[in-house]
C-alpha cells in the first residue's frame, strides 16, 4: 500500500507522539525509526494532505503505514482560516504483516464467527438515505474476503431490500456466512404492539407504512419463510428477536423458535433490545445463544446488566452501532451532511457542535491508533469487542473500502495499559455527549 518515508522524501510522523500538524515539518523523532527521518521536502508545507502515505515504526518497534485522509486536512485548512482550535487528523492505518481475524462462539450454539460482524442495516436503504446496490454487494464479497463471516441483516431494513441484498450477494458463497437475521417488526398485519410508521418504505413503494411488534407463532414462521426466500437459502444460523413485544408471551415465542431449530429452519436464537428479566425467559424455555444490543463508547448503558448476565450465561453479545453511525471513524466533520431520508440528519447527536465533542475524544485516541497502525475507527471497534462479555461488533459498511477497514479491526489486539487509557478518557469525556 505505502511507498517507505523515504521515497516519498518525507519525514515521517512520530506515531506515539505528534498527531497534530508538526510546525515546520519537525517531529521530535521520538519512537521513529531513524532510517525514516529524513528532511521533509514534499510534505513541508502540507504534511497530511490525502493521500500521503508514511511508513515508520512506533516506540514499540512495530511497522505501521499511515494514509492521511481528506477530513484532517479539511480541519487544517478551516484553521488556517480561523476555524476550530484544535484540528484533527484521520489516519487509516494497518500493520505491515497482518494480524488475522478473531472469530468467537454464538453462545452454546457451536458456531464460530468473526468479531467484527457486516451490520446490513445501511444496505437495504430505508432510514439511510438510500443505497447503491451494486456497491453493498461488493462491500459484502468485500467483508466476507476479508475474513468476516457474520453478517446481520433483518426483514425490516429495507422492507426485505437487505435480506434481498445479502441473499444475492452470498448465492455463491453461502457456506462461508453465519447468516443472522430477525424476525418480529411486521408491516404486513397490523396485530401485535404498534411501534412506528414510516413514510419511507422500499424505494418503488409509496405512502405510510405502519411497523407493529409482534412475535406470535404464526407471524414467526410466516416471516421465516420470507426470510428464506429473499435470503436465497434453506437455513438462517441465527434468528433473533428484533424487538420484545408485550402481547405474546416469551415462552410461546420461544417454544416456536426451538421447534425451528429442530426442523433444520434455523440453528441458533438470539434476542434484540431485551432486558436481562426478558432473557430469562427465553433462557426458561429453550437456549439463548445471543443478545444484539446497541453498545459502543457513547453508549455504555448495557455495561451494567446484559453484558455480565450474558457472560455469566454463556450468551454472546453483539454490539450494534459500534462506531455511533460512523461517529466514532473520526471522518464526520463539520462540512458532512446527509441526505434525504438519513436517519443521522436530525439526530443531536450529528450536530455540529456535538461533531466537534467526539472529534476531542477521538483525538485523545489518536495515539493509541497510531500506535497500533490503525484508524480510530478500527480502534473504537476493538475497544468494543475487548469490553467484557462484549463478544461481536455489527459494523455497518456501505463500500467495499469501509468494510474492509471495519474487518482489520477484527485482528487488532489492545492491551491493558490502551484499555485504561481509553477507559479514562471515556469516563471523563464521552459521558456529556448525547
Ligand atoms: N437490533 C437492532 O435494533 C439494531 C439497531 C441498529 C443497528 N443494528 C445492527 O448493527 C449494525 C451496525 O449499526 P449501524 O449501521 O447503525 O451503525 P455503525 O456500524 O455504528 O455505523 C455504520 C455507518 O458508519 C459509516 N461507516 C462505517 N464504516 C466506516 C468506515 N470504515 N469509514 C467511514 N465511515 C464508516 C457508514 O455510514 P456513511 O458512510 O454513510 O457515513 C455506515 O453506514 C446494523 O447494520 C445492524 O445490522 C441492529
Amino acid at each position: 500500500m505505502s511507498r517507505d518515508a523515504e521515497d516519498l522524501g518525507g519525514q515521517a510522523v512520530p506515531a506515539q507522539k505528534t498527531l497534530a500538524p508538526i510546525p515546520g515539518g519537525e517531529g521530535n523523532g521520538e519512537g521513529v525509526e531513524e532510517s525514516s527521518r529524513q528532511p521533509m521536502s514534499m510534505n513541508l508545507i502540507d504534511p497530511f494532505r490525502p493521500g500521503n502515505e508514511w511508513k515508520l515504526r512506533d516506540g514499540s518497534r512495530r511497522f505501521l503505514e499511515l494514509r492521511c485522509h481528506g477530513e484532517g486536512h479539511e480541519w487544517q485548512r478551516r484553521q488556517a482560516r480561523g476555524g476550530p482550535a484544535r484540528p484533527t487528523m484521520s489516519f487509516e492505518g494497518e500493520r505491515k504483516k497482518g494480524a488475522k481475524m478473531k472469530y468467537r462462539s454464538l453462545g452454546k450454539s457451536g458456531i464460530e464467527a468473526s468479531v467484527v460482524g457486516l451490520g446490513a442495516w445501511a444496505i437495504g436503504g430505508w432510514m439511510w438515505g438510500g443505497a447503491d446496490k451494486a456497491e453493498s454487494v461488493r462491500a459484502i464479497h468485500a467483508a466476507i474476503d476479508a475474513g468476516v463471516n457474520l453478517i446481520d441483516t433483518a426483514p425490516v431494513y429495507g422492507f426485505g431490500l437487505s435480506e434481498e441484498v445479502v441473499g444475492k450477494a452470498i448465492r455463491d458463497r453461502r457456506d462461508k456466512v453465519v447468516l443472522a437475521t430477525k424476525c418480529g417488526l411486521v408491516w404486513h398485519e397490523e396485530r401485535g404492539e404498534f411501534f412506528f410508521a414510516s413514510d419511507e418504505k422500499h424505494p418503488t413503494d409509496q405512502g405510510e407504512t405502519k411497523v407493529y411488534r409482534r412475535l406470535a407463532p404464526d407471524t414467526i414462521r410466516r416471516e421465516v419463510e420470507w426470510s428464506l426466500k429473499r435470503l436465497g437459502t434453506d437455513r438462517i444460523d441465527l434468528l433473533q428477536t428484533h424487538w420484545q413485544d408485550s402481547t405474546t408471551p416469551i415462552a410461546d415465542t420461544m417454544h416456536t423458535l426451538m421447534e425451528l431449530k429442530k426442523e433444520g429452519k434455523i440453528r441458533a436464537i438470539g434476542c434484540s433490545n431485551a432486558t436481562r428479566e426478558q432473557m430469562e425467559e427465553y433462557r426458561a424455555a429453550g437456549q439463548l445463544d445471543v443478545d444484539q444490543e446497541l453498545f459502543s463508547m457513547l453508549d455504555r448503558k448495557h455495561e451494567r446488566e446484559n453484558l455480565p448476565y450474558c457472560a455469566k450465561h454463556k450468551i454472546a453479545f453483539f454490539a450494534y452501532s459500534p462506531l455511533a453511525q460512523g461517529l466514532l471513524t473520526g471522518k464526520i466533520g463539520p462540512d458532512r451532511t446527509f441526505q434525504d431520508g438519513d436517519q443521522r440528519r436530525e439526530k443531536p447527536r450529528f450536530s455540529a457542535e456535538n461533531r466537534l465533542k467526539i472529534q476531542r475524544l477521538l483525538d485523545l485516541f489518536r495515539p493509541i491508533a497510531a500506535g497500533h497502525g490503525i484508524s480510530v475507527g478500527q480502534l473504537a471497534v476493538a475497544w468494543t469487542v475487548s469490553q467484557r462479555g462484549c463478544t461481536h461488533a455489527l459494523v455497518g459498511a456501505r463500500t467495499a473500502r469501509q468494510a474492509i477497514e471495519n474487518a482489520k479491526a477484527g485482528a487488532v489486539e489492545l492491551t491493558t495499559e490502551d484499555l485504561q487509557v481509553m477507559g479514562k478518557a471515556i469516563e471523563d469525556h464521552a459521558a456529556g455527549i448525547p
